[in-house]
């Protein structure tokens, strides 16, 4: 036995089985030509599924509306070419015994923080807002919220036909799903609006109705979520367990599967007042209270947070005890990986066979290629 055996132990979710718990988290990498991806993204994401992690979800990968990206770089999941590309991905993932979800994506309001590149189209968000008091492009119509369901549910489908295993739907970090969560971005006074987290979810769970019509019962739908935003790393959607019930519940119900719960860094207590400082995390509390399987993420393997790794910050290797435990506790059941594998496809791997001596830190040098 091996302390990290508990890493590897099988999932199920609906109809996809996870030989181990090790998840690749999705990681924009800005390298599609022409919205597509190319042979290089098959190659680099093959060799994570020839390293052994469990499931790999790609970078986020955005819907059909004229303004869903921010940056030229990333991917489309619409329109023939971007697709064939797409199927190119999950068919090397596959040859590399791999199971591989697209990352869902619509960047709403938010800038990317690479580019300065602008959409030919006008910027859409909830209410017009990019952060709080911030303005940037317009608010949504009806029309537009209701194409933006249907363009998302479209894309899942696309997902499952090219063979997909699951799709994520990227609701965290402050771009579109989560600009309406947060009601400093979310100012509607329509049904797609309040005062309170449960009616400013209703957008998201739309999506997720949709998403669920349009796939079947059986597919597997995971949904990212954070409480920190890249406009604010402080803020809060639910700073009490039964604001985070009203937030993650009316989801888990329109058809989420797994709850994807971003932290920066997975050790972090959620609500310490009422578990103490060494109590569940968000992954944690998602799961106890929704009943709902839940992915961690956040710093695992490495000594430094990841949003040092855009202005170019590396960070050293960190120990993985504390993961071991929570995860013998079963505190969430599957835990995400970032920037320890893309330095090295084979970090899951090496893990597995306990050879903690050979990890390597995170060097930011390596977002330079798709390697
Ligand atoms: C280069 C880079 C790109 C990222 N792009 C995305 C993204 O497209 N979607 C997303 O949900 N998170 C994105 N993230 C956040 C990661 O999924 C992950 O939550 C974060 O890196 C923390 O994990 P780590 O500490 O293991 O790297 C990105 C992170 C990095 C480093």
């Amino acid at each position: 036995m091996r302390a990290t055996d508990v890493l590897f132990r099988p999932f199920r979710i609906g109809t996809m089985t996870l030989p181990n718990r090790i998840v690749m988290a999705p990681m924009t990498r800005s390298f599609a030509v022409d919205g597509s991806p190319v042979a290089a993204h098959a190659d680099y994401y093959r060799r994570r599924a020839e390293g052994g992690v469990g499931l790999i979800l790609s970078e986020g990968t955005v819907i059909d509306r004229p303004a869903s990206r921010n940056d030229p770089g990333v991917p489309f999941f619409h329109g023939d070419a971007a697709l064939a590309g797409w199927k190119g991905v999950i068919d090397a993932v596959h040859a590399g015994g791999g199971k591989m979800g697209p990352q869902l994506w619509h960047t709403g309001a938010l800038k990317s923080f690479q580019t300065e590149w602008v959409p030919d189209a006008p910027v859409e968000s909830p209410s017009g807002l990019e952060a709080p008091g911030s303005e940037r492009g317009r608010a949504m119509s009806d029309a537009d919220i209701a194409d933006t369901i249907a363009a998302f549910a479209r894309a899942a489908s696309e997902a499952q036909h090219l063979g997909f295993d699951t799709i994520e739907l990227h609701g965290a970090h402050g771009y579109l799903l989560d600009q309406f969560f947060w009601a400093a971005t979310n100012r509607r006074t329509d049904r797609y609006g309040g005062a309170s987290i449960g009616q400013r979810t209703r957008f998201a769970a739309e999506v997720v109705a949709a998403i669920r019509a349009s796939v079947g019962p059986d597919f597997p739908i995971i949904l990212r979520v954070s409480q920190w935003k890249v406009q604010d790393f402080t803020t809060r959607l639910a700073d009490t367990p039964d604001r985070m019930a009203d937030w993650l519940l009316p989801l888990v119900e329109a058809g989420v599967d797994v709850l994807h719960c971003s932290q920066r860094r997975f050790w972090q207590p959620e609500f310490p007042d009422i578990d103490g400082e060494h109590g569940l995390n968000f992954a944690g509390w998602a799961k106890k209270l929704t009943g709902a399987a839940t992915i961690s993420v956040g710093s695992v393997g490495l000594a430094e947070d990841f949003m040092g790794a855009f202005g170019g910050e590396s960070s050293t290797t960190a120990r993985l005890d504390n993961l071991i435990e929570r995860m013998e506790r079963d505190e969430f059941d599957l835990i995400a990986v970032g920037r320890a594998l893309i330095g090295d496809p084979a970090w899951t791997e090496k893990v597995r066979m306990g050879n903690s001596s050979a990890l390597k830190g995170f060097d930011a040098a390596a977002l330079a290629q798709l390697e």
